[in-house]
């Protein structure tokens, strides 16, 4: 037994769930099987060449030193007029800084404002890292049940969530796992809300581009300022640009709390890789073609995938209409010896090397996460395993 003293707020952080089926299939492909991964949750598509090219221009010119830790003057004026050209906003350097991923953001965002006993609400289902972001900063998760409503949060959840207690809410829209996205109306009166009882929000809009009509797409950062004075937004270019492995995300928060965000990040990774950063702008500034090309494949990928799972006995599935994931309920498919969602997914595995992510990581147990960031061909196999797995318990 390891005799390592873990810090308590360690110890009481949960491993990643989308961590752990991603090990899963790589052992599987190790071992020369062919798997259908589910798993992922990052677009299959190569980061577009432009975007490439800016860093490798970057490079050659020298761009190799450290930056400020906020990141450079460039990447600030990028996402400023990003904001500005999408939503209208005005934002001010002062509350901008790029981050390592969207996650850092996120990070940076909690540590700066939690203290223990602090609550933190958490609208299930919930991206994995959320509740254990709270744990370390020593605050108290508090979880929003929002299966009666399809997973679209509402203002009366959050209403009867709120205890002298609460400081903060994490709202994530589009959604990682559901692919729900919240109405740009009840949005509003969340942070309205919110706003009222002096609680902030962290926005993750890692998600952002990728809605499917007739949803919209939606920034926390187009409501009036009023309504911003608690708010951060967690952007990150690791899904719009498929960029997951370059680490650049941002935040757009109010000038003090950048301010707190800037020392942690400064004491901890510093600025976010200055290549990464550089290219990042060209993500910004140069062709958008990439992001429709994108979209338009995750479109077509979702409405067969949709279809098709609504097929399967004893499935049932949600419209998501963000992201790229479906979240079919398989509840219907537990019975006899399987109990839960997360034995759903073994034997799903273990007969059919097909890796699905269970929902109970995103506390949402009797759901699954299919992540359709991968091939259609992929995407076809894979559903076929699983409706001949869901026709065996069926038929059992
Ligand atoms: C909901 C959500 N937020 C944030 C992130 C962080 O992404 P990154 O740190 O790569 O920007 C992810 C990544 O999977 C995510 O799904």
């Amino acid at each position: 037994m390891s005799s390592f003293p873990v810090s308590e707020n360690v110890r009481r952080m949960q491993s990643s769930a989308t961590m752990a089926a991603m090990q899963a299939a790589e052992a599987l492909r190790a071992a020369g099987v062919n798997v259908c991964d589910f798993g992922a949750g990052e677009p299959d598509f190569d980061t577009p060449e432009n975007i490439k090219q800016a860093a490798a221009a970057a490079m050659h010119a020298g761009r190799t030193k450290y930056t400020s830790a906020g990141g450079i003057r460039e990447i600030h004026r990028a996402i400023i007029d990003f904001y500005r050209r999408e939503f209208g906003t005005e934002y001010q350097s002062s509350e901008v800084m790029a981050t390592a991923g969207g996650k850092q953001a996120i990070f940076n965002a909690v540590v700066t404002l939690i203290n223990p006993g602090d609550e933190v609400l958490i609208p299930k289902p919930y991206w994995v890292t959320f509740p254990e972001v709270v744990v370390f900063a020593g605050g108290t998760p508090v979880f929003i049940e929002t299966e009666e409503t399809d997973f679209v949060l509402t203002v009366d959840q959050v209403e009867k969530a709120i205890t002298p207690r609460t400081k903060l809410i994490i709202l994530n829209s589009p959604s990682n796992p559901s692919g729900r996205v919240l109405p740009p109306n009840d949005f509003r009166r969340i942070l309205e809300l919110t706003t009222e009882r002096g609680i902030y929000v962290v926005s993750d809009e890692c998600y952002l581009r990728f809605v499917y009509p007739p949803a919209e797409v939606f920034s926390a950062a187009s409501l009036p300022a009023e309504l911003r004075s608690r708010l951060c937004i967690a952007g990150s270019f690791s899904k719009t640009y498929a960029m997951t492995g370059w680490r650049v995300g941002y935040s757009l928060a109010p000038a003090e709390w950048t301010k707190a965000m800037l020392k942690v990040q400064g004491h901890s990774t510093s600025n976010t890789n200055s290549i990464a950063q550089w290219a990042a702008v060209e993500a910004l500034t140069g062709p958008q073609e990439s992001v429709a090309t994108m979209l338009a494949e995750y479109t077509r990928r979702r409405e067969w995938l949709l279809k098709e799972l609504c097929e399967i006995p004893g499935m049932t599935c949600a419209q998501p209409e963000g992201a790229f994931y479906a979240f079919p309920n398989v509840r219907g498919l537990l019975k006899n010896r399987l109990k839960t969602s997360g034995e759903f997914a073994q034997r799903l595995l273990e007969e059919e090397h097909t890796v699905v992510t269970d929902g109970a990581g995103f506390g949402a147990e009797g759901y699954v996460r299919i992540s359709y960031a991968t091939s259609m061909e992929q995407i076809k196999e894979g559903v076929g395993r699983i409706r001949r797995l869901a026709e065996k318990i069926s038929k059992s």
